[in-house]
């Protein structure tokens, strides 16, 4: 099966063999009852397997997680309440107090402020490296030590594009046996194969291009079966940040829709890119997919296809942004992303507001940079609504 059938099908349909049925059945019971005292035993410690209590599995997260394991190519994943879930409790599998791990720069402003503000209260040390030139950022500034015990990236990037070579990432922590994890909720495993780069943790915010309709929040974890045990039977679930069955069965309609839905987003962004690269109100516009884009060699060897996530920075500045913004009519001004409708946002002063302004400098991200997750709309309603902004701020 080709990419396209596998989000249809998954391993093979229909969906619940008991009953036929085409959609997968949603499970919303917490509990499940023993046959006696002896079956509760040999289910808590392992001895048999089976359902317990929905926190521990669910049929229904189970048919989401064996999916996503699938489709991304790994043995196993952990399907979590959000995607600052999935990160946060992949980072406290495998860090203690005293270790430090490395992560790239820029990151998504929620992940950001985990980074800054909470990591540093338990002792867990975080050291940053430059997303674009990662690995030699590492080496120069000797990051690794006896206490590194996680790599976490993000690529592409939030909010900048930049792009994290995986490869040679994953080569370079393995000599030193430090697992890699990829925050690849940009891309999805349309657009991206991290496993079959090297990467050991694949993460996701599943609210996103997964869900695709702006309607459900959730995160994923894929990895290996002896990482998906610690982070999900070890830890998850009893730090508790487990995905709502109801959520886990939209992310599975959802996921059907992805390559249909997502051909759609790169036709369009890849028109919406090359139009703002026209105007002479742009200063730069950071989209994988253009010959313009810094690391478009790497993106192009990395990556299936750019995406549809695109940032620009307008040479009016900040002022002019906010015009451009207040301009739209068909553009959604809101955070998020990877939805059907197109979202407009200013990261500054939104999505990575958690930065200060030191630290927004710091890790490259302009003070007058727009950033844009084209949706499935005509392309050119679209168009014609980014026109009104130029309009707006001439
Ligand atoms: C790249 C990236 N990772 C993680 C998250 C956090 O996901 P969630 O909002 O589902 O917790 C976001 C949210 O915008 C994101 O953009």
């Amino acid at each position: 099966m080709r990419i396209g059938t596998k989000v249809v099908m998954g391993k093979e349909l229909p969906a619940c063999k008991e009953t036929r049925a085409l959609a997968p059945p949603v499970y919303l019971a917490a509990v499940y009852t023993f046959e006696n005292a002896q079956h509760g035993a040999d289910l808590f410690s392992g001895e048999k397997e089976g359902y317990v209590y929905t926190r521990l599995q669910n049929p229904t997260l189970k048919y989401l997680e064996e999916k996503m394991a699938f489709l991304e190519g790994g043995e196993a994943a952990c399907a979590f309440a959000s995607g600052m879930a999935a990160i946060s409790t992949t980072i406290l599998a495998l860090c203690d107090s005293g270790d430090n791990l490395i992560v790239s720069e820029p990151i998504y402003g929620g992940t950001f402020a985990l980074l800054d503000k909470i990591l540093p209260r338990w002792n867990i040390e975080v050291r940053w490296a430059k997303a674009a030139d990662f690995v030699n950022d590492i080496k120069n500034n000797g990051l690794v030590d006896e206490h590194t015990k996680l790599i976490l990236t993000e690529s592409p990037a939030n909010p900048t594009l930049d792009i994290v070579d995986l490869k040679t990432t994953a080569e370079f922590a393995h000599q030193y046996n430090i697992p890699v994890a990829v925050d690849t909720t940009f891309a999805t495993f349309y657009m991206q194969r991290p496993i079959e780069l090297g990467v050991d943790i694949v993460i996701y915010s599943t609210t996103k291009y997964i869900g695709g309709h702006s309607d459900s929040v959730g995160g994923m974890v894929v990895s290996s079966e002896a990482l998906i045990e610690k982070i999900k039977y070890k830890t998850c679930v009893d730090l508790g940040g487990i995905m709502a069955p109801m959520t886990a069965y939209l992310f599975l309609r959802g996921l059907q829709t992805l390559v249909v839905r997502m051909d759609r987003h790169v036709e369009n962004a890849r028109k919406v890119a090359q139009y703002l690269e026209g105007k002479a109100e742009v200063q730069q516009v950071f989209y994988p997919g253009s010959k313009s884009h810094p690391q478009y060699e790497l993106a192009q060897k990395q990556m299936r296809g750019p995406s549809a996530m695109m940032a620009f920075i307008l040479k009016g500045g900040r002022e002019a942004g906010k015009k451009f913004l207040d301009a739209m009519q068909l553009c959604q001004v809101a955070v998020s992303l990877g939805a059907v409708t197109t979202l407009i946002e200013h990261p500054a002063s939104m999505t990575h507001s958690t930065y200060s302004a030191e630290d927004l400098a710091k890790a490259g991200i302009e003070a007058g940079l727009i950033r844009i997750s084209v949706g499935i709309e005509d392309i050119n309603d679209i168009l014609e609504d980014l026109e009104r902004g130029f309009a707006a701020i001439r």
